[in-house]
Protein backbone atom coordinates (compact mmCIF):
# COMPACT_ATOMS: atom_id res chain seq x y z
CA UNK A 1 0.00 0.00 0.00
CA UNK A 2 1.21 3.56 -0.86
CA UNK A 3 1.15 5.62 2.36
CA UNK A 4 -0.53 8.86 2.22
CA UNK A 5 -0.65 11.84 5.02
CA UNK A 6 -3.78 13.14 4.92
CA UNK A 7 -2.12 16.57 6.11
CA UNK A 8 -0.01 16.68 2.55
CA UNK A 9 -3.48 16.31 0.58
CA UNK A 10 -6.12 18.69 2.19
CA UNK A 11 -3.98 21.93 2.05
CA UNK A 12 -2.76 23.01 -1.23
CA UNK A 13 -0.10 26.00 -1.69
CA UNK A 14 1.08 27.29 -5.27
CA UNK A 15 4.63 27.06 -4.82
CA UNK A 16 5.32 30.14 -6.92
CA UNK A 17 2.64 32.80 -5.50
CA UNK A 18 2.50 31.09 -2.42
CA UNK A 19 -1.40 31.45 -2.69
CA UNK A 20 -3.79 28.54 -1.15
CA UNK A 21 -5.16 26.52 -3.70
CA UNK A 22 -8.90 25.08 -3.19
CA UNK A 23 -9.21 21.40 -2.76
CA UNK A 24 -11.88 18.93 -3.43
CA UNK A 25 -12.89 16.87 -0.81
CA UNK A 26 -14.09 13.90 -3.09
CA UNK A 27 -10.68 14.28 -5.08
CA UNK A 28 -9.02 13.55 -1.46
CA UNK A 29 -10.95 10.66 -0.51
CA UNK A 30 -10.74 9.20 -4.41
CA UNK A 31 -7.17 9.16 -3.38
CA UNK A 32 -6.44 7.59 -0.51
CA UNK A 33 -9.74 5.33 -1.59
CA UNK A 34 -7.00 4.29 -4.48
CA UNK A 35 -4.36 3.98 -1.98
CA UNK A 36 -6.14 1.74 -0.30
CA UNK A 37 -6.33 3.49 3.33
CA UNK A 38 -10.37 3.42 3.94
CA UNK A 39 -9.42 4.98 7.41
CA UNK A 40 -7.57 8.05 5.97
CA UNK A 41 -10.72 8.50 3.27
CA UNK A 42 -13.20 7.99 6.32
CA UNK A 43 -11.32 11.13 8.24
CA UNK A 44 -11.77 13.78 4.67
CA UNK A 45 -15.14 12.71 4.01
CA UNK A 46 -15.89 13.80 7.82
CA UNK A 47 -14.49 17.85 6.84
CA UNK A 48 -16.89 20.53 5.97
CA UNK A 49 -16.83 21.04 2.31
CA UNK A 50 -18.76 24.51 0.47
CA UNK A 51 -21.10 23.83 -2.50
CA UNK A 52 -18.69 22.96 -5.15
CA UNK A 53 -17.61 20.25 -2.51
CA UNK A 54 -14.03 22.23 -1.93
CA UNK A 55 -13.09 21.86 1.93
CA UNK A 56 -13.39 24.68 4.08
CA UNK A 57 -10.33 26.87 4.22
CA UNK A 58 -10.95 27.98 7.91
CA UNK A 59 -11.85 24.52 9.13
CA UNK A 60 -8.88 23.00 7.78
CA UNK A 61 -6.74 25.79 9.02
CA UNK A 62 -7.93 25.37 12.77
CA UNK A 63 -7.30 21.15 12.17
CA UNK A 64 -3.79 22.05 11.18
CA UNK A 65 -3.07 24.64 13.48
CA UNK A 66 -4.41 21.45 16.40
CA UNK A 67 -2.61 18.65 15.00
CA UNK A 68 0.28 20.67 15.25
CA UNK A 69 0.20 21.81 18.45
CA UNK A 70 -0.41 18.35 19.68
CA UNK A 71 3.18 17.51 17.46
CA UNK A 72 4.63 20.31 19.54
CA UNK A 73 4.05 18.77 22.63
CA UNK A 74 5.94 15.16 20.95
CA UNK A 75 8.56 17.77 19.80
CA UNK A 76 9.09 18.98 23.70
CA UNK A 77 9.07 14.97 25.00
CA UNK A 78 11.35 14.52 22.45
CA UNK A 79 13.78 17.28 23.36
CA UNK A 80 14.45 18.40 19.69
CA UNK A 81 15.77 21.67 20.86
CA UNK A 82 18.43 19.96 22.89
CA UNK A 83 18.97 17.99 19.57
CA UNK A 84 19.28 20.22 17.67
CA UNK A 85 21.78 22.19 19.59
CA UNK A 86 23.76 19.15 20.65
CA UNK A 87 24.49 19.28 16.67
CA UNK A 88 24.17 22.59 15.54
CA UNK A 89 26.17 24.25 18.35
CA UNK A 90 29.20 22.70 16.95
CA UNK A 91 28.65 22.92 13.34
CA UNK A 92 27.94 27.12 13.84
CA UNK A 93 31.22 26.49 15.73
CA UNK A 94 33.11 25.20 12.77
CA UNK A 95 31.76 27.88 10.69
CA UNK A 96 32.92 30.68 12.72
CA UNK A 97 36.17 28.88 13.25
CA UNK A 98 36.37 28.47 9.35
CA UNK A 99 35.60 31.83 8.34
CA UNK A 100 38.49 33.42 10.53
CA UNK A 101 38.08 36.84 12.82
CA UNK A 102 38.12 38.70 9.63
CA UNK A 103 36.07 36.06 7.44
CA UNK A 104 32.45 35.99 6.62
CA UNK A 105 31.08 39.53 7.35
CA UNK A 106 27.67 39.22 7.56
CA UNK A 107 24.82 37.38 9.99
CA UNK A 108 25.12 34.10 10.28
CA UNK A 109 20.95 32.82 9.55
CA UNK A 110 19.76 29.73 10.21
CA UNK A 111 16.72 28.72 8.34
CA UNK A 112 14.12 26.06 8.95
CA UNK A 113 12.43 24.84 6.40
CA UNK A 114 8.83 24.17 6.99
CA UNK A 115 8.75 25.38 10.51
CA UNK A 116 5.18 24.66 11.31
CA UNK A 117 4.28 26.17 14.71
CA UNK A 118 7.78 27.35 14.77
CA UNK A 119 9.00 24.96 17.83
CA UNK A 120 12.43 24.65 16.55
CA UNK A 121 13.08 28.09 16.06
CA UNK A 122 11.13 29.39 18.72
CA UNK A 123 13.00 27.66 21.69
CA UNK A 124 16.14 27.99 20.07
CA UNK A 125 15.22 31.54 20.42
CA UNK A 126 14.31 31.47 23.70
CA UNK A 127 17.35 29.62 24.76
CA UNK A 128 19.79 31.63 23.25
CA UNK A 129 20.97 28.66 22.31
CA UNK A 130 23.51 29.64 19.12
CA UNK A 131 24.37 32.83 20.25
CA UNK A 132 23.92 36.42 19.61
CA UNK A 133 25.23 36.28 15.70
CA UNK A 134 22.41 33.52 14.22
CA UNK A 135 19.39 35.38 12.81
CA UNK A 136 16.74 32.60 13.23
CA UNK A 137 13.93 32.25 10.55
CA UNK A 138 10.98 29.93 10.13
CA UNK A 139 9.44 29.58 6.85
CA UNK A 140 6.86 27.70 5.95
CA UNK A 141 4.21 27.47 2.34
CA UNK A 142 1.48 27.23 5.09
CA UNK A 143 0.01 30.90 6.01
CA UNK A 144 -2.17 29.77 8.85
CA UNK A 145 0.60 27.88 10.33
CA UNK A 146 3.31 30.78 9.98
CA UNK A 147 0.17 33.13 11.50
CA UNK A 148 0.06 31.00 14.40
CA UNK A 149 3.90 30.94 14.97
CA UNK A 150 4.12 34.59 14.60
CA UNK A 151 1.99 35.16 17.16
CA UNK A 152 3.45 32.91 19.55
CA UNK A 153 6.82 34.06 19.16
CA UNK A 154 5.69 37.59 19.50
CA UNK A 155 3.46 36.80 22.86
CA UNK A 156 6.72 35.17 24.03
CA UNK A 157 9.31 38.52 23.07
CA UNK A 158 11.59 35.97 20.69
CA UNK A 159 14.36 37.79 18.91
CA UNK A 160 13.15 35.47 15.59
CA UNK A 161 11.06 35.48 12.86
CA UNK A 162 8.83 33.65 10.33
CA UNK A 163 7.91 34.11 6.68
CA UNK A 164 5.19 32.69 4.55
CA UNK A 165 6.51 31.01 1.54
CA UNK A 166 8.91 28.56 -0.25
CA UNK A 167 12.12 28.36 1.83
CA UNK A 168 14.19 28.36 -1.34
CA UNK A 169 12.37 31.95 -2.51
CA UNK A 170 14.09 33.88 0.43
CA UNK A 171 15.62 37.27 -0.29
CA UNK A 172 18.42 36.30 1.86
CA UNK A 173 20.87 33.28 1.72
CA UNK A 174 20.88 31.12 4.75
CA UNK A 175 23.84 29.97 6.48
CA UNK A 176 22.29 26.83 7.42
CA UNK A 177 19.37 25.40 6.33
CA UNK A 178 17.41 22.56 8.73
CA UNK A 179 14.11 21.09 9.15
CA UNK A 180 12.57 18.68 11.74
CA UNK A 181 9.91 16.29 10.23
CA UNK A 182 9.74 17.18 6.85
CA UNK A 183 12.05 15.09 4.98
CA UNK A 184 9.66 11.69 4.52
CA UNK A 185 7.25 14.68 2.81
CA UNK A 186 9.47 14.16 0.03
CA UNK A 187 9.70 11.33 -2.14
CA UNK A 188 11.79 10.84 -5.22
CA UNK A 189 13.36 12.50 -7.40
CA UNK A 190 11.69 15.91 -5.06
CA UNK A 191 13.63 14.19 -1.94
CA UNK A 192 17.13 14.70 -3.95
CA UNK A 193 15.92 18.01 -5.95
CA UNK A 194 15.39 19.03 -1.70
CA UNK A 195 19.22 18.95 -1.49
CA UNK A 196 20.29 20.25 -4.70
CA UNK A 197 18.35 23.50 -3.93
CA UNK A 198 20.35 24.15 -0.46
CA UNK A 199 23.69 22.58 -2.30
CA UNK A 200 23.21 25.27 -5.39
CA UNK A 201 22.72 28.09 -3.04
CA UNK A 202 25.44 29.40 -0.94
CA UNK A 203 24.36 27.84 2.14
CA UNK A 204 27.51 26.24 3.73
CA UNK A 205 25.55 23.42 5.47
CA UNK A 206 22.23 21.93 5.91
CA UNK A 207 21.09 19.74 9.02
CA UNK A 208 17.93 17.81 8.60
CA UNK A 209 16.11 15.94 11.32
CA UNK A 210 13.53 13.22 10.87
CA UNK A 211 12.05 9.86 11.79
CA UNK A 212 14.66 7.10 12.05
CA UNK A 213 13.46 4.23 9.47
CA UNK A 214 13.59 1.43 12.24
CA UNK A 215 11.26 -2.03 12.34
CA UNK A 216 10.20 -0.26 15.78
CA UNK A 217 9.58 3.13 14.19
CA UNK A 218 5.85 2.15 13.12
CA UNK A 219 5.02 0.49 16.44
CA UNK A 220 6.65 3.18 18.56
CA UNK A 221 5.02 5.82 16.46
CA UNK A 222 1.15 4.15 17.11
CA UNK A 223 1.98 4.03 20.82
CA UNK A 224 3.59 7.31 21.07
CA UNK A 225 0.74 9.03 19.02
CA UNK A 226 -2.35 7.25 20.63
CA UNK A 227 -0.87 8.66 24.00
CA UNK A 228 -0.39 12.04 22.81
CA UNK A 229 -2.64 13.34 20.59
CA UNK A 230 -6.54 13.52 20.12
CA UNK A 231 -7.16 13.77 17.17
CA UNK A 232 -7.76 10.95 14.04
CA UNK A 233 -6.24 12.88 11.36
CA UNK A 234 -2.72 13.39 13.76
CA UNK A 235 -2.80 9.88 15.26
CA UNK A 236 -2.87 8.48 11.45
CA UNK A 237 -0.65 11.24 10.22
CA UNK A 238 1.81 10.10 13.04
CA UNK A 239 2.28 6.29 11.84
CA UNK A 240 2.27 7.02 8.27
CA UNK A 241 5.08 9.08 8.93
CA UNK A 242 6.93 6.55 10.54
CA UNK A 243 6.11 4.28 7.72
CA UNK A 244 7.18 7.07 4.87
CA UNK A 245 10.18 7.31 6.81
CA UNK A 246 13.71 7.16 4.45
CA UNK A 247 16.46 4.76 5.63
CA UNK A 248 19.99 5.90 6.29
CA UNK A 249 21.26 4.89 2.82
CA UNK A 250 18.37 6.73 0.98
CA UNK A 251 19.00 9.78 2.88
CA UNK A 252 22.90 9.56 2.67
CA UNK A 253 22.39 9.28 -1.25
CA UNK A 254 19.92 12.07 -2.24
CA UNK A 255 21.99 14.48 0.31
CA UNK A 256 25.09 13.64 -2.09
CA UNK A 257 24.53 16.90 -3.85
CA UNK A 258 27.57 18.58 -5.93
CA UNK A 259 29.87 20.61 -3.46
CA UNK A 260 28.09 18.64 -0.48
CA UNK A 261 29.28 16.03 1.98
CA UNK A 262 26.74 13.71 3.08
CA UNK A 263 26.83 13.05 6.54
CA UNK A 264 24.22 11.46 8.91
CA UNK A 265 24.12 11.63 13.13
CA UNK A 266 23.89 8.22 14.78
CA UNK A 267 22.67 5.94 12.06
CA UNK A 268 21.09 3.06 13.03
CA UNK A 269 23.74 0.65 14.28
CA UNK A 270 25.12 3.24 16.20
CA UNK A 271 21.79 4.65 18.48
CA UNK A 272 19.86 2.37 20.47
CA UNK A 273 16.52 0.96 18.59
CA UNK A 274 14.27 1.93 21.81
CA UNK A 275 15.47 5.58 22.60
CA UNK A 276 16.24 7.49 19.05
CA UNK A 277 13.35 8.63 17.31
CA UNK A 278 14.99 11.11 14.94
CA UNK A 279 18.26 11.71 13.75
CA UNK A 280 19.90 14.16 11.18
CA UNK A 281 21.22 13.92 8.02
CA UNK A 282 23.83 17.03 7.66
CA UNK A 283 25.70 18.31 4.97
CA UNK A 284 28.38 20.69 4.76
CA UNK A 285 31.06 22.28 2.11
CA UNK A 286 33.98 19.79 2.17
CA UNK A 287 36.17 22.33 4.19
CA UNK A 288 34.06 22.31 7.28
CA UNK A 289 34.04 18.56 7.77
CA UNK A 290 37.15 18.60 9.57
CA UNK A 291 36.30 21.35 11.85
CA UNK A 292 32.98 19.92 13.08
CA UNK A 293 34.77 16.93 13.64
CA UNK A 294 36.96 19.14 16.04
CA UNK A 295 34.25 20.79 17.83
CA UNK A 296 31.42 18.01 18.19
CA UNK A 297 34.91 16.14 19.88
CA UNK A 298 33.96 12.49 21.12
CA UNK A 299 30.91 12.70 19.61
CA UNK A 300 32.32 13.09 15.69
CA UNK A 301 32.30 9.26 15.94
CA UNK A 302 28.45 9.23 16.00
CA UNK A 303 28.81 11.27 12.74
CA UNK A 304 29.44 8.80 9.61
CA UNK A 305 29.52 9.20 5.44
CA UNK A 306 28.21 7.01 2.90
CA UNK A 307 31.77 4.83 2.78
CA UNK A 308 31.23 3.86 6.45
CA UNK A 309 27.59 3.33 6.69
CA UNK A 310 28.04 -0.14 5.50
CA UNK A 311 30.42 -1.04 8.18
CA UNK A 312 28.36 -0.04 11.22
CA UNK A 313 26.18 -3.00 13.33
CA UNK A 314 22.51 -3.53 12.28
C1 LIG B 1 4.98 18.14 8.90
S1 LIG B 1 5.23 19.82 8.67
C2 LIG B 1 6.60 20.01 9.76
C3 LIG B 1 6.31 21.00 10.80
C4 LIG B 1 7.40 21.31 11.80
N1 LIG B 1 8.73 21.23 11.27
C5 LIG B 1 7.24 20.49 13.05
O1 LIG B 1 8.15 19.72 13.37
O2 LIG B 1 6.21 20.62 13.71
C6 LIG B 1 5.96 20.02 7.09
C7 LIG B 1 5.85 21.46 6.59
O3 LIG B 1 6.78 21.69 5.54
C8 LIG B 1 6.28 22.75 4.75
N2 LIG B 1 7.10 22.84 3.53
C9 LIG B 1 7.40 21.86 2.64
N3 LIG B 1 8.22 22.31 1.66
C10 LIG B 1 8.49 23.62 1.95
C11 LIG B 1 9.27 24.64 1.32
N4 LIG B 1 9.97 24.41 0.21
N5 LIG B 1 9.31 25.86 1.89
C12 LIG B 1 8.61 26.11 3.03
N6 LIG B 1 7.86 25.18 3.67
C13 LIG B 1 7.78 23.95 3.14
C14 LIG B 1 4.81 22.38 4.60
O4 LIG B 1 4.02 23.51 4.31
C15 LIG B 1 4.48 21.79 5.98
O5 LIG B 1 3.83 22.72 6.82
Amino acid sequence: MHQLEISDLITATDPRSGARLPVRRAEVVRRLHEAGDRRAARIVAALPVDRQDVLDPLAVDRLMIGVHTELQRLSEELRMGERLVHVLGPLFDAIRATAGPAGGGGPLRLVDIGSGLGYVVRWLAAHGALGPDVELVGVDLDAALVGEADRLARAEGLECRFVHGNAFDLPEAATVYVSTGVLHHFREPDLAEFFRAQAASPALAFCHFDIAATRLAPVGAWVFHRARMRHPLGRHDGVASARRAHTDEALLQAAAAPGIRPLLYEPRGLANPFCTTLRPVIGVRPQLEAPLRRALGRASRRLVGPEQLGGTPR
